[in-house]
């Protein structure tokens, strides 16, 4: 196993190009199961979660391939209906398949994922929307089992609470059903406009994109596809996070900033210069023009546009350097403090009650480097924020989950001026 290496105290400067993201990739690559033929995305990370929705779709009879960020992929022999638990276990996402599946096979079998680092992170709204849209769900041996006789037939589906990928998945199945289908409570995060961008170029109807009601006529067949990953909006955040951490300079190309509105306010009001064009921010927390000094801001983890949950780890790494006492309060999953020990190990002044981190902010020269662990994905991310500004040597193990989700970060990284490298544990 691979850990990172970390010299830390090094202010980052120069530039950063951001990758497609992540969490619109693997929808839109299940959306390619939907109708027979080739389809072509564009800008696709290359990433542990990516390669592995790929292999997914290999097991079901799929062939791919790949050309710079530009993916082939023909779904035209699509042989299989099932997701078995050695892959799925490794990725949640991989539950993104059931929509499509069953919306072209009217069969699928996917491993349920089970609990994760986070939180329990069930599929119920899944489970119980495609029994809406009339399909017949078995839960059995740790796999659900989902059939349909025909197509699907439309139906009003509302979530409890607004879910990414349950939103996504419905949506794949609703597109194909007979009639309308409305999603009320829908998700808005952006990688949902994302993927009904490609699904109305294969030629499906849907009303609503953007808002949290999605109306969905079905109709008897799709396209191939041809479609753009958005840049990723929490890759995008993490270096914006990491910049202002080591009272460093730079500017973040290839992104949106409009998909940030909530992380660009929060990093203004910590005192951080922040400037944005159509596809760049510029960030500036440097210390020689004086702005080093970081002032604690709170933050609540809500559904887009609220402050995402997958920059909270991140934003309390930065706030332990901030020159306050600032609240954090984790709405989304009920396990997502599993950072604050490893930060504490650097140093940091956290107290957790609940969903709650209060966190002192002990200044910039506040973290000291430790030998640390890596838990999840963005938790881990949080910790090479934290390595990154403190003084002296940090190692965090388990760094198979950074490279689900951060195409090049060691590369990325060195090329801001860090000293960083991988080692062998
Ligand atoms: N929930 C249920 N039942 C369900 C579905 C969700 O109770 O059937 C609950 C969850 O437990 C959670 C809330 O609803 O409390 C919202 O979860 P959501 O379904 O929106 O999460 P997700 O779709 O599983 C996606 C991202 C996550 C991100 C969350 C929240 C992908 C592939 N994953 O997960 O990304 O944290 O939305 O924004 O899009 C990451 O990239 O590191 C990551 C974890």
């Amino acid at each position: 196993m691979e850990k990172l290496v970390i010299q830390g105290g090094k202010p980052l400067y120069g530039e950063v190009r951001i990758s497609g993201a992540k969490n619109a990739a693997l929808p839109l690559i299940a959306a390619t199961l939907l109708a027979p033929g080739t389809h072509i995305l564009h800008n696709v990370p290359d990433l542990r979660d990516t390669r592995t929705i790929l292999k997914l779709l290999e097991n079901l009879g799929i062939t791919w391939q790949r050309r710079d960020t530009t993916l082939m992929i023909d779904s035209t022999h699509l042989t299989f209906s099932e997701a078995s638990y050695d892959l799925v276990k490794t990725m949640r996402a991989s539950v993104l398949v059931l929509g499509p599946l069953l919306a072209r096979l009217g069969r699928a079998k996917v491993s349920l994922p089970g609990g994760c680092a986070i939180g329990a992170r069930p599929i119920n709204f899944h489970i119980t929307g495609f029994e809406k849209l009339g399909v017949t769900c078995r839960l059995e041996n740790g796999y659900v089992d989902a059939e349909i006789e025909g197509r699907m037939q439309g139906n009003v589906i509302y979530f409890d609470i607004p879910s990414v990928t349950g939103t996504e998945n419905l949506l794949m199945a609703a597109v194909l059903a007979k009639g309308k289908t409305v999603i009320k409570n829908a998700a808005r995060e952006p990688e949902i406009g994302n993927l009904i961008d490609m699904l109305t170029g294969m030629g499906a109807e849907i009303q609503g994109r953007g808002t949290d009601r999605l109306d969905i006529y079905g109709v008897d067949r799709l396209s191939t596809a041809e479609c753009a990953i958005i840049p990723d909006r929490i890759e995008a955040g993490t270096y914006l996070i990491a910049v202002g951490a080591t009272g460093g300079e730079a500017t973040i190309t290839g992104c949106n900033p409009a998909h940030l509105p909530s992380l660009l306010e929060k990093l203004r009001a910590t005192g951080m210069e922040i400037k944005e064009t159509e596809d760049t921010i510029f960030v500036s927390a440097d210390r020689r023009n004086g702005n080093g000094q970081l002032r604690s801001v709170d933050i609540k983890t809500m559904p887009y546009p609220g402050y995402p949950t997958d920059l909270q780890a991140q934003f309390m790494a930065l706030m332990t350097l901030s020159s306050g006492v600032c609240v954090i309060n984790e709405t989304i999953f009920e396990n997502r403090f599993m950072h604050v020990g490893e930060l504490q190990r650097m140093g940091a002044d956290i107290r957790t009650n609940g969903h709650t981190a209060v966190i002192t902010g002990k200044g910039a020269n506040g973290l000291c480097g430790a030998p640390v662990m890596a838990t999840d994905l963005r938790a881990s991310s949080s910790l090479v924020i934290a390595g990154l500004a403190a003084s002296g040597r940090t190692e965090i193990s388990r760094i198979y989950h950074l490279e689900r989700g951060y195409e090049q970060m060691v590369e990325k990284l060195s090329r801001l001026g860090a000293e960083v490298w991988k080692e062998q544990e």
